[in-house]
């Protein structure tokens, strides 16, 4: 399909539009179970990096699941397109000179590999957001852990559904054990230094 699409050479490139916004665009990928707290603390890390002066987007299920994706259900095989899709956006994005976050539980260790590879490993941050499982259930906030136990939901993360916790981070956050904004500075002090033009 793609054998008759030839690229054209654009005349702004990657580097001017990281000047005119004077910052390096960076891919921040909070990973983690539902009701770890990503959304958050992701929330949270983009609000400090905007007042900061940093032009910043977060990519997340309310702005994806309910439009761009709303096509894609929780099969293995729609989870693996959610965040292939996901990527390329994120990409385009970086394109643009942005500081892109996103916050996805992305259980799969080989697509977070993946998605390095397509943004550049150098781009990219991951955020693992640890929290046991138990303590997701416990919060439940919003009463699918529940449902999944009963099996109204079906494959769902860490009931039915696997996930596969980062093996080296950039950033590991342990968010039944921190407040909130101590991990917000543990991250910014991690990642402001590589935003810096
Ligand atoms: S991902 O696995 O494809 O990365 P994503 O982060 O987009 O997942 O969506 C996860 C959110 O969808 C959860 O926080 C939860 O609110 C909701 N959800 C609905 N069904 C499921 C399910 N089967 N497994 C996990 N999350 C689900």
């Amino acid at each position: 399909m793609e054998q008759h699409i030839h690229p054209s050479v654009f005349k702004v490139s990657q580097e001017d539009r990281s000047r005119r916004l004077n910052q390096r665009s960076k891919l921040i990928w909070f990973t983690g179970l539902s009701g770890s707290g990503k959304s958050t603390l992701a929330n949270a890390v983009e609000s400090r990096l905007f007042d900061q002066g940093f032009l910043t987007y977060l990519l997340d299920g309310d702005n994806i699941r309910t439009g761009l994706n709303k096509d894609l259900g929780f099969s293995d095989e729609d989870r693996v397109e959610n965040i292939r899709r996901i990527a390329e956006v994120a990409k385009l994005m970086l394109d643009a000179g942005m500081v892109v976050l996103s916050a996805f539980i992305s259980p799969f260790r080989e697509e977070r590999v993946l998605i390095a590879q397509l943004v550049g490993e150098d781009n990219f941050i991951e955020v693992f957001v640890d929290c046991p499982l138990e303590v997701c259930e416990q919060r439940d906030v919003k009463g699918l852990y529940q449902k999944a136990r009963h099996g109204i939901i079906k494959n769902f993360t860490g009931i039915d559904s696997p996930y596969e916790p980062p093996l080296r981070p950039t950033v590991h956050i342990n968010s039944d054990q921190e407040v909130l904004q101590d991990s917000v500075e543990k991250i910014t002090l991690s990642i402001l230094n590589s935003l810096i033009y």
